[in-house]
């Protein structure tokens, strides 16, 4: 339920995540403010509408910098914070500083800003992601687990996690922590495994695309997971929470079947890379339904047809 005097602001708003979670918190009655460093929003022209796009309120500024997001915290008399903003793994393995900076600096920069304003703001979600786990993990991968990350970037979330925590200890800052697995949808166009997305684009085109990996990971539709961070930040009670995202695990094969169903055109033009990705296959999900209730799960063939759709119609 939504009161009156909430008003969310959104780290990284206008990445794939961002643009999702703002959609989420507009479909709530919300009228959000984005805070990103860029000032290309195409993502959230793909997914907003034109009267949408008009109630959103956008600040440029950089995550880790304390003064710009503390101005936009109280500026805006913001009561839930949804943190997001990062680098990928592509961005953290080509500059690793600069990775470190806005991942483990910008998250702790958050923190601090939410610490120094707990009179008004009530509500921290934030992304950590399935890379805190590594390929040595079981599968499922236990909820509490991840603490060998195969990746700098996965370091970086696991980092940010222990913050969390170190935060609700000593000063009371409570959080709920989402680790999303691959995300696809529209909109999800960087990262390592934004490939099935750019192939659902490519389909949409009537062109094939030659996918990165393979193997089996959990697919998390985006406006699901979108919804899934809005809920969080005003489901903070007590605590520093983390939690998987619920989704369920796919073959490639099973991916580029549900593109081929829903572009029958593109048959036999999609192909991928045997290599696997540095993560379990699949992951202990039960926390998260917990914390913020019933979450959509979109089904794979659903999620698919409707992102080839959304590409389609806003090409059109
Ligand atoms: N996409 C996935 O599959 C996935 C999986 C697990 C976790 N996550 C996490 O979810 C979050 C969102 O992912 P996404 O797919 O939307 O990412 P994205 O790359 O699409 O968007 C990230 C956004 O952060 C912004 N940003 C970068 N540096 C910044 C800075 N210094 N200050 C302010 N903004 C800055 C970028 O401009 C961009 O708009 C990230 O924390 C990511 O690590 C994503």
């Amino acid at each position: 339920m939504l009161h009156l005097a909430e008003r969310t602001l959104v780290t990284g708003a206008l990445g794939c995540l961002g643009a999702w979670t703002i959609k989420a918190l507009l479909d709530d009655g919300e009228d959000p403010v984005g805070f990103d460093l860029s000032n290309e929003d195409h993502r959230l022209r793909l997914v907003l509408d034109g009267n949408e796009r008009a109630r959103v309120t956008l600040v440029q500024g950089d995550v880790a910098d304390a003064d710009a997001l503390g101005r936009a915290l109280d500026e805006h008399a913001i009561t839930h914070v949804v943190h997001l903003a990062a680098l990928q793994v592509p961005f953290c393995r080509s500059d690793p500083e600069h990775c470190m900076r806005v991942n483990v600096l910008g998250t702790i920069t958050v923190f601090e800003a939410v610490k120094a304003r707990l009179d008004r703001i009530s509500g921290l979600a934030y992304a950590s992601s399935t890379a805190v786990y590594g390929l040595h993990d079981p599968s499922p991968a236990p909820e509490a687990g991840g603490t060998a990350p195969a990746t700098l970037y996965g370091v970086t979330k696991l980092a940010n996690e222990g913050a969390a925590r170190v935060y609700w200890q000593e000063d009371g800052v409570a959080s709920i922590g989402i680790r999303p697995y691959v995300v696809y949808g529209t909109g999800r166009d960087q990262g390592l495994t934004s490939d099935p997305t750019l192939a659902m684009a490519a389909a949409a085109r009537g062109e094939g695309f030659e996918i990165g990996y393979g193997g089996t990971v959990q697919y998390d539709y985006a406006p699901d997971v979108g919804r899934a961070f809005a809920l969080a930040a005003r489901a903070v009670g007590d605590g520093a929470h983390v939690a998987n995202f619920p989704g369920a695990a796919w073959a490639m094969e099973d991916m580029v079947a549900a593109i081929e169903t829903a572009a029958p055109e593109i048959v036999g033009k999609i192909t991928w890379d045997e290599e696997r990705l540095p993560f379990p296959e699949s992951l202990e999900a039960t926390l998260l339904e917990r914390l913020v209730g019933p979450l959509p799960q979109t089904p794979l063939a659903q999620g698919v047809r409707r992102t080839i759709e959304h590409y389609r119609t806003r090409a059109g």
